[in-house]
């Protein structure tokens, strides 16, 4: 079976590389101006924030962190702690299709390892990895909240229910 944990948080590229810099271009930065309107306390802000530097950068790198960090007068381990506690904030660059599959309880009781094993077979790549050229990358998440349909994989942002390995192959057939 395939190594099933993440990468070591404590790895040289989670720390930020203080050449690289990164700023919102203009139209982000009046979203985030707006943003904070919506919100009591710059902290009470981060979510969105989080949500909107997603948007922009794809991914929540090192650099990120510390400049929303930087945003809200926050520090980067706040800002970092929060990170990854959500399944929804990507740590590391995704390819155009993030696959992620639901394995808590219902689940897995559902056979959703047999879609998320075979999902890696088949893409060859390993868990939370993305394919050589880009398109895919496969993940395990926790509970989606959409138990009642189990196995649930998301795809992006959109959920696919009562999911198989069957029509996880129609699915990638119908991208190809
Ligand atoms: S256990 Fe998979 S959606 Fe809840």
């Amino acid at each position: 079976m395939a190594d099933l944990r993440p990468d070591n948080p404590y790895a040289p590229d989670r720390f930020p590389d203080r050449e690289r810099r990164v700023e919102f271009p203009p139209d982000a930065k009046e979203k985030f101006e707006y943003i904070l309107t919506r919100y009591p306390t710059k902290e009470a802000a981060l979510l969105p924030t989080l949500h909107l530097a997603q948007e922009v950068f794809g991914w929540i790198s090192p650099e990120v962190v510390h400049y929303v960090g930087s945003l809200l007068d926050l520090s980067p381990a706040t800002v970092f702690g929060v990170v990854s506690f959500y399944n929804m904030y990507n740590q590391k660059p995704v390819g155009k299709y993030h696959l992620q599959v639901c394995t808590n309880l219902s689940c897995m009781v559902n056979r959703a390892y047999d879609i998320y094993e075979h999902l890696c077979e088949k893409l060859d790549v390993q868990p939370g990895q993305t394919t050589a050229d880009g398109r895919y990358t496969v993940a395990e998440v926790e509970c989606l909240g959409s138990c009642d349909t189990a196995p649930v994989v998301q795809i992006n942002n959109d959920y696919h229910e009562n999911m198989s390995v069957e029509k996880m192959d129609a699915w990638i057939r119908s991208r190809s």
